[in-house]
C-alpha cells in the first residue's frame, strides 16, 4: 500500500505518483536524438521550483542506464552556488565528474583545461551529462561552461 509524500523523492514503489510517461519518454528522445549514433541534442528543463524537473531528469537517467551505449552522470551544481571564480568552478566540477567517470589520471586545474574532460581520448563512451540546478551558477560562469559544451 502505497503513502503521499509531499517532500523528498519520490519511490514509485512507496509512494503514490503521477507517472509523467510521456515527458520522460520525450526527454529521452531527445537527448538521444534520431539516430543515437549521430548524436543528440542538448535540452534545457525550464520550469518553476517544485514542478518536478528533477524527479523526470532522474527517471530519464535510469531509463538511459538500462543501456550500456553510454556513460551517463547526474550532478547537481548547487554546491557552486555563488562561486564567481570560474577556474574554481572548472575545478571543482571536474573534480566530480573525474569521480564519477573513474578518470582519476587527470586533472583539471583551470578553466582553460575543462574541454579537456570531454576530449575523445578522455571519455571511453559518448557521455550524457544531466546538469541540475545549472542556473544556480553566476552568469559568466554559465557562459564560460556553455562555451566548451557548445564545441563539443
Ligand atoms: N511524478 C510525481 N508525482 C508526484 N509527486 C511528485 C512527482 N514529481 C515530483 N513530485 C513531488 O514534488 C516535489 C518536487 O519535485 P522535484 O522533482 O524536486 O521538483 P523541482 O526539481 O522542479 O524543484 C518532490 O519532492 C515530490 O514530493
Ligand atoms: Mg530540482
Amino acid at each position: 500500500m502505497r503513502n503521499f509524500s509531499s517532500y523528498g523523492p519520490i519511490d514509485r514503489e512507496l509512494h503514490y505518483y503521477v507517472p509523467r510517461q510521456q515527458l520522460i519518454d520525450d526527454a529521452f528522445q531527445q537527448l538521444l536524438g534520431k539516430n543515437p549514433e549521430k548524436g543528440g541534442h542538448y535540452i534545457t528543463v525550464w520550469a518553476p521550483r517544485q514542478t518536478g524537473k528533477t524527479w523526470i531528469m532522474q527517471e530519464v537517467l535510469s531509463t538511459i542506464e538500462q543501456g550500456i551505449q553510454f556513460d551517463v552522470v547526474f550532478l547537481s551544481l548547487q554546491f557552486l552556488y555563488e562561486e564567481n571564480d570560474v577556474d574554481i568552478v572548472a575545478q571543482l566540477f571536474a573534480r566530480e565528474l573525474i569521480k564519477k567517470l573513474n578518470l582519476e589520471n587527470l586533472s583539471i586545474d583551470s578553466s582553460k583545461d575543462f574541454h579537456r574532460l570531454f576530449e575523445r581520448e578522455t571519455l571511453m563512451k559518448p557521455l550524457i551529462l544531466i546538469l541540475d540546478e545549472f542556473d544556480a551558477l553566476e552568469p559568466k560562469v554559465i557562459a564560460r561552461l556553455v562555451a566548451v559544451f557548445r564545441l563539443r
